[in-house]
């Protein structure tokens, strides 16, 4: 029997391609090179599933010209590259990888949130630019994470990561969420719900862990900013788009706030040019998920979803996290 034919897009760990050439008739693109449109396009020609990176834009007009796609999984739990009402239209199965980066998100976010408080980045390259002569009383001074008020725009699986992480440092943790959370986790994670306006005006440190759609395009603009306490930080570890990066840039040059820590960007890899200059941020390519366990996990799982959503391998049908449960009564 022929196998079904799948493209991963990107490159990944070499196991889970092994794995997946047990099922499938795999093309792979281990030398990472990068599928634009009509490349995306070309190479998914012919194929029933894809194993996507968030990157890879997967919309309408794609898929209406690939008949035989049932099945994209993005490895990433955020999947704002999808179209997923065109997917489901289509009768295409959608997945992504939830829960297995929670912690390991976290933990980043948590370690960017205090490199940008604590100004690390900035007083080591001026450290290894070798402008230390001596020591003194004001050098980079920083703001206290401990018992100062955290802000956390979305409370998803992460943002309630980040709030249980809070309550070592004696923090007080306010949130803002399109849905306010049961109070029963509101008092486990003792966070306060407040509106968004309240949220800007009162977080010492404001982090950002909402998903990416039109409605949070730029919720933190120039207005956003202006509310928002001279001497408090912003951490973006959402999507690039969810902040107005050219304003943000503005903000930091005219000490408007404190400092910023991102790890995404809009249009990335391109990162805007004002923020590259300014040093009062702190900047990262898009890692807050990358530990060699965590990229296991969800290489392991995307993988999962994709034999499971083409009806192969032990758990054959159901994939361990649909995104469009919908989907299942009228799939290809
Ligand atoms: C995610 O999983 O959404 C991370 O941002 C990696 O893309």
């Amino acid at each position: 029997m022929t196998k079904p034919s799948i493209l991963v897009t990107r490159a990944v760990f070499p196991e889970v391609i092994d794995r997946l050439a047990q099922y499938f008739d795999v093309d792979s693109n281990q030398q990472d090179v990068a599928l634009d449109g009509a490349a995306l396009r070309q190479r998914l020609a012919g194929k029933s599933g894809v194993l996507a990176n968030a990157a890879d834009r997967i919309d309408g007009e794609l898929v209406a010209g690939l008949p035989a796609l049932r099945a994209v999984c993005n490895m990433a739990v955020g999947y704002n590259n999808l179209d997923v009402p065109a997917l489901t239209a289509a009768g295409i199965v959608a997945t992504n990888t939830p829960d297995v980066l929670t912690e390991t998100t976290a933990d980043f976010g948590w370690a960017l949130l205090m490199a940008t408080a604590r100004r690390v980045t900035e007083s080591e390259h001026w450290l290894r630019a070798g402008k230390w002569e001596r020591w003194s009383y004001d050098m980079f001074l920083g703001m206290d994470l401990y018992r100062s008020t955290l802000g956390i725009l979305g409370m998803g699986r992460i943002g309630q990561a980040l709030a249980r992480r809070a309550a070592g440092f004696g923090m007080s943790v306010l949130y803002h969420n399109r849905s306010r959370l049961p109070e029963e986790t509101e008092r486990a994670l003792n966070a306060r719900y407040v509106s968004k306006t309240e949220l800007l005006a009162q977080s010492d440190h404001l982090l950002l862990v909402l998903p990416y759609s039109a409605q949070s395009h730029h919720s933190i603009g120039a207005a956003e900013l202006a509310q928002m306490k001279p001497s408090a930080t912003l951490v973006n570890l959402a999507r690039g788009g969810v902040v107005d990066d050219a304003a943000l840039a503005v903000a930091l040059r005219e000490r408007r706030i404190f400092a910023a820590g991102l790890d995404v960007f809009e249009g990335e890899p391109q990162v805007h040019p004002g923020l590259l200059t300014v040093p009062n941020v702190v900047l990262t390519p898009h890692i807050a998920s990358a530990s060699e366990k965590t990229r296991r996990a969800m290489a392991d799982l995307a993988a999962d979803n994709l034999i499971a959503a083409l009806n192969a391998g032990p758990q054959a049908g159901r994939p361990p996290s649909l995104i469009n449960p919908e989907v299942m009564a009228h799939r290809r």
